[in-house]
């Protein structure tokens, strides 16, 4: 099938309220019609989600956006005119007619209009904004190709549409945004390709008034889990880039024995004799390409078949640009070791 059948079909499971594959430039997405909500809940029953993780919102015009949120103000417009379409997920205040199932009974809602021209022309001819959580079971390591939403999904049997590799490769920037129409409070829930200095650049071009705070509710804040985009063997991350491998071998031995039941609930494999091989994971030395690729390179290094995975963190790999991928690559990890 080629692109324009595979995009018409799409469109007709989303219109019949099921659940599809989307290329996004940030990851891929499971998404359904947000006004059909038995197709709703069959993206948290697809995933295994909990119902107290809200789901993303797309959109693919500032109209449907604004129809979205209650309240669209100076600031969100500044924001939305500067990186949309693109990997930034604006909260906002959230509009009556979208399902409390999709914010999980929040009073805000997570928006975001993607740079993908597939997933903007199936937003286009769908005509509905789509939910769409990234396309990968609860917890586990997110789908940077179709493939790896075919692996994901098989036995759902999801109709995948293929766009391609992701160019970023991590998901967008979660930003919260309040404001009143003379000030606007910001908070950063999610880091993403755009940073908060990408974001200041911005604004401090126009005359408004805004200030970034750091969220300690965690109520504002949900989907945050300690663990998560786990792949299926243990995954240590060593801070010290010269620790010889057997020194690490025989912690993470003595230390697997007491990972806690969280790791056990989201279905790690232990193996019951300890680690003996070890599969090193490497990234590229620019932190863009190094995004891009963290995902594929997880999974492949899972699929290797060695007890486990392991990264050196080198001293090169601080600074802002990086702390988007440290963000996802601590919490895939079982376990960190100095
Ligand atoms: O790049 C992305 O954002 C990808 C692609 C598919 O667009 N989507 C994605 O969705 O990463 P998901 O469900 O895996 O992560 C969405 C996260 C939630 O876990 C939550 O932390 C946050 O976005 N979120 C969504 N709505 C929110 C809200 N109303 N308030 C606070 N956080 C929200
Ligand atoms: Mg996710």
């Amino acid at each position: 099938m080629g692109m324009t059948q595979d995009i018409a079909k799409a469109k007709n499971i989303l219109d019949e309220g099921g659940v599809i594959g989307l290329p996004t430039e940030t990851v891929y997405g499971l998404a359904a019609r947000i006004d059909i909500p038995s197709a709703i809940e069959k993206i948290f029953k697809t995933k295994e989600r909990p119902f107290f993780d809200p789901l993303i919102v797309h959109v693919s015009s500032m109209a449907q956006a604004q129809k979205v949120a209650a309240y669209w103000g100076p600031v969100t417009e500044i924001l939305a005119q500067a990186f949309w379409p693109g990997p930034l997920t604006l909260v906002l205040p959230k509009g009556s007619s979208v399902n409390p199932m999709i914010t999980s009974g929040l009073e805000s809602v997570g928006i975001r209009m993607p740079a993908h021209p597939v997933a903007l022309e199936i937003l286009n001819k769908v005509g509905t904004p789509l939910a769409a959580p990234s396309a990968n079971k609860f917890g586990k390591t997110s789908p940077t190709s179709a493939a790896h939403v075919r692996t994901e999904f098989g036995k759902e049997d999801v109709f995948v549409v293929n766009g391609g590799d992701c160019n970023i490769g991590i998901e967008s920037t979660v930003l919260s945004v309040k404001e009143n129409g003379r000030e606007a409070v910001l908070s950063i829930l999610r880091k993403g390709h755009i940073l908060r200095s990408d974001l200041e650049k911005v604004l401090n071009t126009k005359n408004i008034s805004y200030q970034f705070v750091e969220t300690t509710d965690k109520k504002e804040s949900p989907g945050h889990m300690k663990h998560h985009y786990m792949p299926p063997v243990p995954f240590i991350v060593c801070k010290d880039s010269k620790r010889p491998l057997a020194s690490i071998l025989q912690e993470v031995n003595q230390q697997l024995a007491k990972l806690p039941d969280e790791i056990e609930s989201i279905k790690i494999v232990k193996p019951k004799e300890g680690l003996k091989t070890i599969t090193a994971l490497k990234l590229d030395n620019d932190p863009v390409l190094a995004s891009r690729e963290f995902y594929a390179k997880l999974r492949e290094a899972a699929a290797a078949g060695s007890d486990g995975i392991l990264f050196y963190q080198e001293s090169f790999h601080d600074g802002e640009r990086w702390e988007p991928l440290f963000d996802r690559l601590n919490k895939a990890a079982s376990l960190i070791l100095n």
